[in-house]
Parts: C-alpha cells; structure tokens; sequence
C-alpha cells in the first residue's frame, strides 16, 4: 500500500527504469492500457528493491543523455543478471549492448521520425504480429547513436537501412532492445510489441482493471483514516476531485464532508448539477457555500489576468478555511493528486527527468494547511481517473467533461468582470457546449468554451442597427494541454452556435472564432 491513501500494488507487474526520456510516462501508461500495472522508478534502484516489488518484467526507457557520457545514467549492474525480462528501449537498448561487452558508436546522422524495420524471423516473441505483410514494420526513431556490434549472446531480430540492430535479444537471457519507440503513436505495431513483452515475455497477470483500482483504493483510504476520523474534500466541479470524493466516500461515508465554493465564477447550471450527482444520487455530505458576492466585489475593477489570478486563489482559500472551521474537525485533507504530478516531483529528486512545465494550480489549496492528505488518485493516470469515476457510477456528465480553470469564467472575461458580463458568457458559452456535444464533438475536443471581448460592434437586427459585444469561440484539440491546435469544426455547427448566440443571448452582436494554436498563444485568453 502507498503513500496517503494511494494503491500501489506492483507485484506482477512491469517497473520502468526512468533514464529521463520525455516519454518514459508514455510507456507505463501503454502498458496499463495493457490492464498490467506499470510504475516509474528511479534508474538507479538497487537491484535488491527492485526484486523486493517482485515484478514481472523491467522495461529501460530513452534518455536524453548518451551512453558515453561519464555522468549519464546508468542502472545497478547486477540488473543484467537479475533474470528478470528485460526490455530496453532506445538509451535502454544502448546500455545493455554496452554494458554487456558489445560497441555502441555515433550514428552517421541523428535518426528522428520514421523508419521501416524488417523482421527476419516473425515467429520471434517480441516481434510477433508487429509487421503487415512483407515482414516490414514503420516504427518511430529518435537517437543519436547507434550499437554497431552486439554483446555475446544476443543476436539481431530486426534491421533498417541503416542499422542491422534495430532490434536484438538474447532469448536465454530473456534480454530484450529495440532502437525504436513502440510507446508513441507513430509506431502503429508498438501496442503489439508491448503486449508481446507484457503477457509473453513477461507473462504479466492482467490485474490493473477499474474495478480492482477502485477496490484497492478504497481498502487504502479506509486503512489510512481511522475509525473515527473525518476527511474534508473541495470539491471544484472538475473530475479529479470528484473522483477522489466518491472513492473516500466508498470507504468512509458521512466522515467525508465536501465543501464546494461557488465563487459566481462557475458555468451555467453547475452548482445544480454538483448538487443533483453528489447530494440527492449519491447521497454525500455536501456544504455548498454561495460566496459570488465576496469574490465578485474583490474582483471590481480589475482588469490585469495574473491579479484576477491571485485574488481568486486567495480569497478561494480565506473561504475555504472559514467554512470547514464552521464543519467540526477534521484529520484529512482530500487531494486530487494525480501520478503524473508525482512522477514530477520525484524525477526532480533523480535529475532524470527534464520537465517541460508545470501549470500554476490557481483554485487549489495551500501546502501548509493543518491536516493530514489523503490522495487517492496518487497512483493513477488521468484516464484511469476517468474510467473509475465510472466504475465508480458517477455520470458522463462529470467524468468525461473537459477541463475548466480554476479561476473560471473570469479569466475568459477580457477586462472587468462583473455579474452581467458573467451572465453574457454563461449563456454564450452554454449555447457552445451544448451544440458541440449535439455534433458528437464533445469528447473528442480538449476544451471548447466562449470568451467575452472587451470589444464592442455594430450589427444589425431587423429594422435598427445595434452595438454590442463581441464574443469569441474556443475550441481546441489536444493531448496534454501544453500544446493544441484549434478544432477544425464543420462550418455548419460554428454557423448553427453564431446565430443561437447572436439570437439567444442579449448584447451580443457578433461571433469570431479563434485559430490560433498554442504555441504561439495559449488556450484561455488569459
Ligand atoms: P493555457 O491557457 O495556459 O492553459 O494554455 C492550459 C490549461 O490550463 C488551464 N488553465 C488553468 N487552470 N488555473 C487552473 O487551474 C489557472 O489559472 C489556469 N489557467 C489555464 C486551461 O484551461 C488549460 O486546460
């Protein structure tokens, strides 16, 4: 069992030796869509903890670095005899081809993008089924160097043009490499070669489900808290919180008390819609605070985003402590902490892992608060989140909603935010929505919304002319959120929510639709 409430139940399944490349979360996140449970550790754990998690096979990620350098990474050497299956990938495969007695050298030219790999024999275990017809597979390369003459044992299972070791293995000792990357998209049979070494090679139980996540996490939450104590959870409205709230819930009952602030800030029919899930359907204890005045009159005049910012995180926390003093005392904090935010964390302690950014939490809650922290979302990536909030039996209407900031509305309010200008943008932005998800869209958009210019124009309706604001439409695809695109919406869906906003909400005149993607400019407007 894991820190603060969190499952971490490795045994059986696979470890990924973090050496630091970008996608080393990618790979244990493709291995639990294998339902095999997949962890990061630091590259240099000591063998003898590692066998003490019992896994059932290693997998060695890439890494920023190059095996020669004197300070690059460099797991324990009593791995290679562990007689664990190992799979080493890119900077993986190079190390054990040099750390084995075989020549790793500087290829002619960096490799990055595709490249076609022929298999030689198909039958291989780790190779199976991965090409189409022909035996030739595309895969996805990314490396600088390249092994030239491969350790004794080892014989090559896949050649490209340009190297005869795209992909090798010694079968005795269950030692597997592949130059390739099979965890990214662009490499369409790398699901295949993953299940291969995931259930074949390593011969993985497959035991990472929603339903025996949820289970343990609700052992877990109930051996953290104890018999009598109570847990206090704020909850936002976004998916993160609510799940964590419905699994302590599971666990704990009426010792979990949610707290929800409405800072007025918050889209149409949203406190209704956190009232009717978690209230009247599964019946928790939740203490909805109207606090649309306070924040509104703090925020009266002010125009600057990051000010808007810190006024809303501040007064959010003033709220927050006022409110749960009112409700007893409490032990624990809920947290929505998710893995990735972990994996952070820690791979800033091993160096590994350069980070590319962290977004500014505004809406969360101070580290220095007096409680204790259940975080039962620690071990899970976001779309495990997801699928157990529906394990869980909360509706789609929150689990698979699209993010939202903290702050809300008022940073999608150019300029001063006031209740009118809010009551504009919520009906504008409802309107959005709802078209988007009568198109289907919904899902597979990151994040579509409306923005309130602080731009006015003139337009005409029947008879008069008229002059009023100009609203901007959002809606962008995307993995992460680091970076997107905006969504190429059919024309007759962005014509269908101009004229129902143009038609519907009061003061709006005119409707532009924003194709910028981020970079150069971000998703919210602010
Ligand atoms: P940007 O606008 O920076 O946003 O491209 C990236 C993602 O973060 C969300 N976002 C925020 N979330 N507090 C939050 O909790 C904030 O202050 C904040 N600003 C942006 C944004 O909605 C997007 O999903």
């Amino acid at each position: 069992m894991g820190a603060n409430g969190a499952v971490t139940p490795t045994q059986g399944g696979i470890l990924v030796l973090d050496f630091g490349s970008q996608f080393a979360q990618l790979i244990a996140r493709r291995v639990r869509e294998l339902n095999v449970h997949s962890e990061l550790i630091a590259f240099d754990t000591p063998l003898s903890e590692i066998v003490a998690r019992k896994p059932a096979g290693i997998i060695l990620s890439g890494s920023p670095s190059s095996v020669y350098d004197a300070d690059g990474p460099k797991p324990d050497p009593a791995l290679w005899e562990s007689g664990l299956p190992i799979l080493g990938i890119c900077y993986g495969v190079q190390l054990m081809a040099q750390q084995l007695g075989g020549e790793v050298g500087p290829s002619a030219h960096r490799e990055y993008g595709p490249a076609d790999i022929r298999i030689g024999d198909q039958s291989n275990l780790l190779l199976a089924g991965v090409a189409g017809g022909g035996g030739s597979a595309r895969v996805w390369m990314s490396h600088g160097d390249s092994i030239t003459k491969a350790p004794t044992g080892f014989a090559p299972i896949a050649e490209t043009d340009s190297t005869p070791f795209a992909a090798l293995a010694d079968v005795t000792r269950n030692l597997w490499g592949i130059q390739f990357h099979p965890e990214v998209v662009h490499t369409p049979g790398g699901k295949r070669l993953l299940r291969n070494f995931v259930y074949d090679i390593a011969k993985a139980p497959a035991s990472w489900t929603p339903g025996r996540v949820a289970e343990d996490a609700i052992a877990a939450i109930a051996a953290q808290v104890g018999p009598t104590d109570r847990v206090l959870c704020a909850l936002s409205g976004g998916v993160d919180s609510a799940v964590a709230a419905a699994l302590i819930h599971r666990a704990i009952g009426d010792r979990l008390v949610c707290v929800y602030v409405d800072h007025g800030l918050m889209r149409k029919r949203e406190s209704d819609l956190l009232r009717e899930v978690f209230a009247n359907t599964l019946g928790m204890t939740i203490h909805m605070v109207d606090a649309e005045e306070r924040f509104l009159s703090a925020l009266s005049g002010v125009e600057d985003p990051e000010e808007k910012r810190k006024i809303i995180g501040r007064e959010f926390i003033r709220v927050f402590e006022e409110e749960s003093t009112k409700l007893g005392n409490f032990t624990f904090l809920a947290q929505g902490t998710l893995y990735p935010d972990v994996i952070e964390s820690t791979s800033k302690e091993t160096k590994a892992a350069q980070k590319i950014k962290t977004h500014h939490n505004v809406g969360g809650l101070p580290d220095d608060l007096k409680f204790k922290l259940v975080e039962p979302l620690r071990a899970l990536f976001k779309d495990e989140v997801r699928a157990v909030g529906l394990e869980l039996g909360l509706p789609e209407s929150v689990v698979l909603r699209q993010p939202f900031p903290g702050p809300g509305l008022a940073i999608r309010i150019l300029g001063d935010v006031t209740k009118e200008r809010l009551d504009t943008l919520r009906e504008a932005d409802w309107i959005v929505v709802d078209e988007i998800k009568k198109a289907g869209l919904y899902r597979s958009i990151w994040q579509s919304f409306a923005v309130l210019t602080p731009m006015r124009s003139v337009g005409v309706m029947g008879d008069g002319r008229t002059y009023g604001n100009v609203l901007a439409m959002r809606a962008v695809t995307s993995e992460d959120g680091m970076t997107a695109d905006w969504a190429r919406l059919p024309y007759d869906l962005i014509e269908r929510i101009s004229a129902r906003i143009v038609n519907e909400v009061p003061g709006v005149t005119r409707v532009v639709y924003d194709v910028t993607s981020k970079p150069p400019a971000t998703i919210e407007w602010e």
